[in-house]
């Protein structure tokens, strides 16, 4: 092979060129895509270095509302969930009598569940048994309906989770690919894996003008176009929602199943937000009870649901923690599943126990109850008051309209633009709303991510920032980002 060949790559092989180039990759990998750590947030990165080396700039240093990461941001961690994993990576903690009882108990419950009592063994690939136990009853306690702990399988994070159940749906029938329906705006983790694994979106339209709420009609119509070119084969629900932060109803969750029984779509109901529920009125409602209360034929509908010790009040993202729980799958469809899970080992056994300690946390009389308790509500009760902060800040500003953060961790205004500043974009080669806030991160340090990582209605702008950086800091940021808003519109008006 000439080294112009070896080169450009063509079929790899001798020579000295390379086995994977940019011509013979897995052309998926190139399409996939992933907003919130994009371009946008590799500057961020690259502004940070340059603050670190002395550049002058307008700012002291970046704020990264980009990911919902809160201990990135500076949220302490959770005393019980950090003393039982500390006891369970050094056991000799436990002797010391350091810690809690009711810290060391679940310690040693946790360590004679693994194998050679040790943290550091292979578990069983859907999890130590204990802790789906533990998942089992949290469902329970949330639902007052049964769970199966042999319907709940620990994986490292919920990504994987929904990586799992994706690749159920890998195969084209009768030539046509199969389609799994998202919500606009989503979550990119669905968007990406879907390019990765070569499955078409649908996509269907959250309705901006109802607080994000899913409209049956618009499920219809994305459907109803999907059709010829794919198979549909199963709906995702955020709930509460990412980049949106809306809760929904009970009535519209019916609806979502009815709709799913219907069409015979199973149901990725994405719940990792149970705990951050803020607005008065909003409650959260999981897809299993509302379907199990249904009813039959809907309490045999297919379901999977996720769970992440990611979010909520514990925030522990880089534990790599989470479940879900399979409801009426096929029986020979769930062990195959669990044979495709078993290849990929087990997930972290630390992000296990992490999942144990959100699964059964301490109970009121236990020595870590009060602790926890005052934690939790600190963390939940903050949150929702930075929640309610950011949605009346951008409210206030002109051309933004932002609706209320009703739950998750996100806001997601709606901004206009002047004309000036979309010719500006286009020749920057950059769609609107992400010359934004790439103007937004160079002038301020302050790094959101633009609607169009998201998916948003074509000629509407937004971006998406998280409220988790601390009061004081948030404030720092509202206020910035209201000054730089109003030099921006000056300047392109
Ligand atoms: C809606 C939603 N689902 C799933 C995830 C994945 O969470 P993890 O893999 O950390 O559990 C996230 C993370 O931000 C999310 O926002």
């Amino acid at each position: 092979m000439s080294s112009r060949c070896g080169k450009s790559g063509g079929g790899g092989g001798g020579g000295g060129g390379k086995a994977v180039t940019l011509q013979n990759l897995n052309p998926n990998i190139i399409k996939l895509e992933y907003a919130v750590r994009g371009p946008l947030v590799i500057r961020a990165a690259a502004i940070e270095k340059e603050l670190q080396s002395g550049a002058q700039k307008p700012f002291k240093k970046v704020i990264r509302a980009n990911i919902g990461d809160a201990h990135a941001m500076g949220q302490e961690p959770i005393t019980f969930i950090r003393q039982v994993l500390a006891c369970v990576v050094l056991p000799e903690l436990i002797s010391k009598d350091l810690f809690p009882e009711d810290v060391q108990q679940r310690a040693c419950d946790i360590l004679s569940s693994c194998g050679g009592k040790s943290i550091g063994s292979y578990t069983v690939s859907h999890g130590i048994e204990l802790i789906r136990k533990h998942a089992a009853e949290y469902i329970e306690r949330r639902d007052g309906h049964k769970a199966n702990w042999e319907d709940i399988v620990l994986t490292a994070g919920a990504s994987s989770a929904i990586k799992y159940v994706l690749q159920l749906f890998c195969n084209n029938i009768g030539g046509k690919p199969s389609g799994i329906m998202i919500p606009i705006p989503q979550y990119p983790l669905y968007s990406a894996s879907l390019a990765e694994f070569g499955l078409e979106p649908v996509r269907y339209y959250l309705d901006e003008d109802k607080n994000w709420a899913l409209d049956v009609k618009e499920l219809e119509r994305s459907l109803n176009e999907a059709k010829s070119k794919v198979n549909v084969r199963a709906l995702v629900v955020i709930n509460p929602g990412n980049p949106t932060g809306q809760v929904l109803t009970r009535e519209n969750i019916e609806e979502l199943i009815k709709f799913s029984h219907t069409h015979n779509l199973l149901i990725f109901a994405d719940e990792v937000y149970q705990d951050n529920v803020y607005a008065d009125g909003s409650k959260f409602f999981s897809f299993k009870k509302v379907m199990k209360e249904m009813g039959s034929p809907y309490d045999k509908h297919e379901l999977a649901s996720f769970m992440s010790v990611s979010k909520g009040y514990m925030g522990e993202c880089g534990l790599r923690g989470g479940w879900m729980e399979l409801c009426n799958i096929d029986p020979e469809v769930q062990a195959n599943m669990y044979k495709a899970i078993s290849a990929m080992l087990c997930p972290t056994t630390l992000g296990q126990t992490a999942v144990s300690c959100v699964a059964k946390p301490p109970k009121e009389g236990d020595p870590s109850y009060e602790q926890w308790k005052q934690e939790k509500d600190a963390v939940l009760g903050s949150l929702n008051k930075r929640a309610k902060m950011i949605a009346e800040t951008f409210n206030k500003m002109e051309g933004f309209k932002c609706n209320i953060v009703q739950g998750a961790m996100y806001a997601f205004p709606r901004f206009e633009l002047p004309p000036k500043a979309v010719e500006a974009a286009k020749s920057d080669g950059k769609p609107p709303d992400t010359f934004y806030a790439f103007q937004l991160l160079e002038n301020t340090g302050i790094c959101v991510i633009s609607g169009s990582g998201f998916g948003q209605r074509p000629g509407t702008y937004h971006f998406r920032t998280t409220i988790l950086p601390q009061p004081d800091l948030l404030q720092e940021m509202l206020d910035s980002f209201r000054k730089f808003h109003s030099e921006f519109t000056k300047k392109y008006s």
